[in-house]
Formats: structure tokens, sequence, C-alpha cells
């Protein structure tokens, strides 16, 4: 047998573990996610408050979170494409949380489909 022959077998063998990964083993955090009954009150509202709030609520805005207020449906609505460009950390957007590592995948996707469902006040 030759060196060519075993280092193919072991290719074969070790290459094919990565492929036979399923969605749920790489996104075991998505795939636990509730996208089915997303809601303002429920999901929302939630994220912001745990994450958000320290510095963009009515109090704290205009101190720390550059007058950028989150606090209540009202404001979230008026800020929700800002809002989404800022946790997906797109371009041109300050990442948000500031200094706090990005949010979860299933928060960032439940406030994605919260906007694409029309923002409802639920
Ligand atoms: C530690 C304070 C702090 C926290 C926590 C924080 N922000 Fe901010 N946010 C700021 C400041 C300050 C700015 C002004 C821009 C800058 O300094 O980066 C800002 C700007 C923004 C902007 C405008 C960004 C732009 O480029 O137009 C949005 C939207 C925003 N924050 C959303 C959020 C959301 C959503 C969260 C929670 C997931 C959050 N922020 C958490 C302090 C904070």
């Amino acid at each position: 047998m030759s060196r060519t022959f075993y280092l193919l077998v072991a290719l074969s063998v070790f290459g094919s573990s990565c492929v036979y990964e399923n969605e749920e083993s790489l996104y075991p955090r998505l795939a636990e996610c509730d996208t089915v009954s997303v809601t303002f009150s429920g999901s929302i509202s939630p994220i912001l408050v745990d994450n958000c709030l320290l510095c963009h609520s009515n109090e704290k805005a205009d101190i720390s979170g550059s007058g950028i207020r989150l606090e209540g449906y009202s404001n979230v609505v008026i800020m929700q494409d800002a809002i989404r460009n800022s946790i997906n950390h797109n371009a041109s957007y300050s990442p948000m949380p500031k200094d706090a590592p990005k949010l979860k995948d299933c928060q960032i996707r439940q406030f994605e489909i919260w906007v694409d469902s029309g923002s409802p006040d639920n």
C-alpha cells in the first residue's frame, strides 16, 4: 500500500464527518429559537429591556444613549430600521449593543420577524 493510498483513506474518513453535520447541530441556538409566536410584548420588549434600555431608556437616553429612545412601542417602531441595521452590525451603522457582544442569533431573527410581519403592537 502506498502512502498516497493511506492519505486518501484518511481524507475520506475525516473529510466526510463535516459533510454530514445537520443544520440543527451546526446552529443549535437557531434550532431552539421560537420563530412562530413572536410578539412585541413577549419577545421584542424583553430583548430591548435586557440589552438596550441601560442607555436608551427615556431616563438615560440623553445621558448615555445619544438621545435615542427605545422605551415603549412607539419609540421602537420609529427606530426599527436603524435598530435592525445596528444589531446586525451592518456597515455605516453603529454596532449595538454598544461595547457588548452581539445579540444572540435568535434575538436578531425575532426582531427581523417582528419587523417583517408589520411590527404589530401585540
Ligand atoms: C452602553 C450604552 C448603549 C447600549 C447598551 C446600547 N446603545 Fe445604542 N447607542 C448608544 C450610543 C452612545 C449611540 C450613539 C452612537 C454611538 O456612539 O455609537 C447609540 C446609537 C444607537 C442607534 C443609532 C445607530 C446609527 O448608526 O444610526 C441605534 C439604532 C441603537 N443605538 C440601538 C441600540 C439597540 C437596539 C441596543 C440594544 C440591542 C443598544 N442600542 C444598546 C449607546 C448604547
